[in-house]
């Protein structure tokens, strides 16, 4: 697939350390014009966690490694203020919201607590990190030359799922995951409420379902590279009139 038209100056990836956020993380190191800074993102620092991002980050000058737990306000702003470092006066231009909590929770059984963790690393956490890169974003937007909205400008980008859609309701005879379903469907109306503040710092906002993927089952659909081939090719074809829908990987739009 064709990805020419993507044209990002800096892109950070939240969740980045395996996954589909390792993923996107090597999509954007292997576009035919790389960013100028890719941040990728963990939540944990250890050797382990990080094998396969310093493996990458000895390849690629471009990449940088980030401590980043978005459920924490001061990880966030540091990540942030190390960001800024980097890019100074270009700004951020696109902001991948990649982090989740997956894990499963059916109507019967789900606690209180599991269902609250679920919300503050799905919802909350893309709420707080966007807060924090909002200036960084705005900085990239203002300085592009680029007319209308486009992730080559400026964009957030909130990676969902069809589990989170009221009419999809994607693989619920499988697994009922109710939290994580609540928390998602809570993350498309966050996305819905940046799109209509943002666009007006040239700021496009949408959110993205990445297809059911092998990352945690060899039973579904898709490879990670699919996926985030998928993923990328759609982010380079968005514009205005995308800003606040949910697609999937192949830029199919997917009811709320
Ligand atoms: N895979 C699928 O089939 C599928 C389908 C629909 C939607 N999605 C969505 O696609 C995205 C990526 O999915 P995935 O399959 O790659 O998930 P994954 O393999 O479970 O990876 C989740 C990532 O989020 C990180 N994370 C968890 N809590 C965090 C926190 N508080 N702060 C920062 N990072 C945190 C994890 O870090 P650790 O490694 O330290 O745990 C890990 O890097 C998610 O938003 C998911 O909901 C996936």
């Amino acid at each position: 697939m064709a990805t020419t038209s993507l044209n990002v100056h800096s892109v950070l990836v939240t969740g980045s350390n395996r996954g589909l956020g390792l993923n996107l993380v090597k999509r954007f190191l292997y576009l035919p014009t790389p960013p100028q800074w890719v941040f990728a993102t963990s939540l944990k620092t250890d050797g382990a966690k990080l094998k396969d991002l310093n493996e990458l980050k000895s390849q690629h000058q471009n990449l940088v490694v980030l401590q980043l737990d978005v459920t924490n306000p001061e990880s966030i702003n540091k990540a942030a203020e190390q960001v800024r470092e980097h890019v100074r006066e270009s700004g951020l231009t696109l902001l991948v919201n990649n982090a989740a909590l997956r894990r499963k929770g059916d109507l019967e059984t789900v606690t209180a607590e599991q269902m609250a963790a679920k919300y503050a690393v799905n919802t909350i956490g893309p709420h707080q990190v966007s807060q924090a890169f909002l200036p960084l974003l705005k900085t990239a937007a203002q300085r592009s030359p680029l007319q209308g909205l486009s992730c080559s400008k400026a964009a957030v980008v909130n990676i969902s799922s069809a589990g989170g859609s009221i009419e999809v309701m994607l693989l619920w005879e499988k697994s009922q995951r109710v939290g994580y379903r609540c928390s998602k469907a809570a993350l498309n109306m966050l996305t819905k409420c940046q799109s209509l503040v943002y666009k007006d710092y040239g700021i496009l906002c949408v959110c993205i379902h990445p297809g059911w993927v092998k990352t945690g089952t060899s039973e579904a659909d898709l490879t990670e590279e699919e996926s985030t081939q998928g993923i990328v090719h759609v982010l380079a074809t968005l514009s205005e009139k995308d800003n606040g829908t949910f697609v999937d990987w192949e830029g199919c739009k997917v009811p709320w």
